[in-house]
């Protein structure tokens, strides 16, 4: 959502016989049996006639601000929700997120003294990969829900089919939501010199906030002082806003993969930055096949099994001119993995020399389920794996560049743990969730915190 940046030149050049839809000819694991061929062909071509969500000049200039990263001249950060739901596409919930992503980037920004590349997980994250294909209740076996832009999630058959016309109703939410930030961002809502914009109703009374408005008011004071200097600055009065999803359903992202009069090559035009999930990250695979031929700026997700013999490659293939800003790896290890699990990674990507931005997922690793039914995530692993990650790539030598985060601006009780120490009896109050658990406002900026403390106090931000 940005026009600020230049966009940066770059060879197009993809081996191979690669289009839009050469990954069917492969193994395309975490995609729904759809029971009518033609039924879903009727859908994605009426999405191949849609227009786009992004534009590539957009998504080129967040190539460039991600290259930048890279370099160390900018901070990712990069949340949402675990999964959209069409029912959650609301002004609040909507403008809620975004109140909270603003607030931690405000953190970063005084923190870290260098601009924050703000990615919202969000307008177009209703794909999940599931861990089974199928869900049996009372000896009734459906398909596993997968996601708003695959089938509901009431256990009834009926909710359960997948329905092609969801990818049009994906395509329409994610419009609405875009449509809503864009017309945000652009009237002022993110104006520094108004951060009270941001303020969210129920927290009034969190443990966070004098520290946070202690930071606003220092930060309000240096604006009036540079602009009783030099004038009003026109930085300050808007911020970039760019949008991201894990791309799963190929038939979706197939559909969505165009050309553009003015460049050259394939974008996917349904996301600024999409993302390769761990479950489906196999060099040989569908959604590797898939990512390596668009230009957009991508990111690939890196779990604990990982070995350096299977992160070579697939950096090759995906980047293989070691592009600026192409590639991301989010690593997402677990607090007890990570410090195992990700030095040897580190260690190899650097030996080979080759250009990635590392950013950390403290989330994903750390999900468990509590004794009362509840899949939930301690703020305490969350924090942990995040704080060692900033000391592992300082011993590495390497840059921890950003963040992944899975948050929410509502009221929820999911991640137990963090300001108001919530335990497995508060998680029945308000688990909103429909996957995973979401850090609420006072965890994200507590991790937003942590992050500034961390980068200060070592070498690798
Ligand atoms: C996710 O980001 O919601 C997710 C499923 O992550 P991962 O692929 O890392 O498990
Ligand atoms: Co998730």
């Amino acid at each position: 959502m940005s026009h600020v940046l230049p966009a940066v030149p770059s060879s197009v050049s993809i081996s191979g016989d690669w289009t839009p839809g050469s990954w069917q000819r492969r193994q395309a694991l975490q995609q729904p049996q759809y029971q009518d061929a033609a039924e879903l062909a009727r859908a994605t071509g009426q999405l191949a006639s849609l227009p786009p969500l992004v534009t590539s000049w957009e998504v080129l200039a967040l190539k460039h601000a991600l290259a930048e990263a890279q370099e160390g001249k900018r901070f990712l950060l990069q949340g949402g929700d675990c999964a959209e739901s069409f029912a959650d596409c609301t002004s609040p919930i909507i403008s809620n997120r975004l109140k909270v992503l603003l607030q931690m980037s405000l953190v970063l920004v005084h923190g870290l003294k260098r601009p924050v590349l703000r990615v919202g997980r969000f307008a177009g994250q209703y794909a999940k990969p599931r861990s089974a294909d199928s869900e049996t209740r009372d000896g009734v076996t459906l398909p596993s829900f997968r996601g708003d832009l695959v089938n509901g999630p009431e256990f009834t058959p009926e909710a359960r089919r997948p329905d092609p016309q969801r990818l049009i109703q994906a395509h329409s939410h994610s419009a609405l939501t875009m449509n809503f930030v864009r017309a945000l961002i652009d009237g002022g809502f993110a104006d520094l010199h108004h951060p009270e914009y941001w303020d969210l109703a129920w927290v009034e009374h969190s443990p966070l906030a004098a520290e946070y408005r202690r930071m606003v008011a220092a930060i309000g004071d240096s604006l009036r002082f540079m602009e009783t200097l030099a004038g009003p600055i026109a930085g300050f009065s808007r911020v970039d806003f760019f949008t991201s999803h894990e791309a799963l359903l190929l038939h979706y992202e197939e559909a969505l993969t165009r050309q553009v009069p003015r460049h050259q090559g394939w974008f996917n035009l349904s996301t600024h930055f999409p993302w390769i999930g761990m479950r489906t990250a196999a060099l040989d695979g569908a959604h590797v096949e898939y990512f390596r031929g668009i230009r957009n700026p991508i990111a690939v997700k890196v779990g604990p099994s990982v070995t350096p013999a299977q992160l070579l490659p697939l950096i090759d293939a995906l980047n293989p001119e070691d592009e600026p800003g192409r590639l991301t790896l989010i690593h997402r290890m677990g607090n007890a993995q990570i410090g195992s699990a990700l030095p040897p990674l580190l260690a190899a990507v650097k030996r080979e020399g080759r250009r990635v931005l590392w950013v950390a997922d403290p989330m994903h690793g750390n999900t468990e389920s509590t004794s009362n039914g509840y899949k939930t995530r301690r703020f305490d692993n969350i924090r942990g794996e995040l704080d060692q990650a900033f000391d592992i790539h300082a011993a590495a030598g390497t840059r921890l560049g950003g963040v992944h985060l899975e948050l929410t601006g509502e009221d929820v009780t999911e991640c137990m743990g963090g300001a108001r120490d919530l335990n497995e009896a508060d998680l029945d109050r308000a688990y909103k969730s429909m996957v995973d658990p979401r850090l609420n406002y006072e965890q994200s900026l507590e991790l937003a915190m942590l992050i500034v403390r961390k980068s200060v106090g070592t070498t690798g931000v």
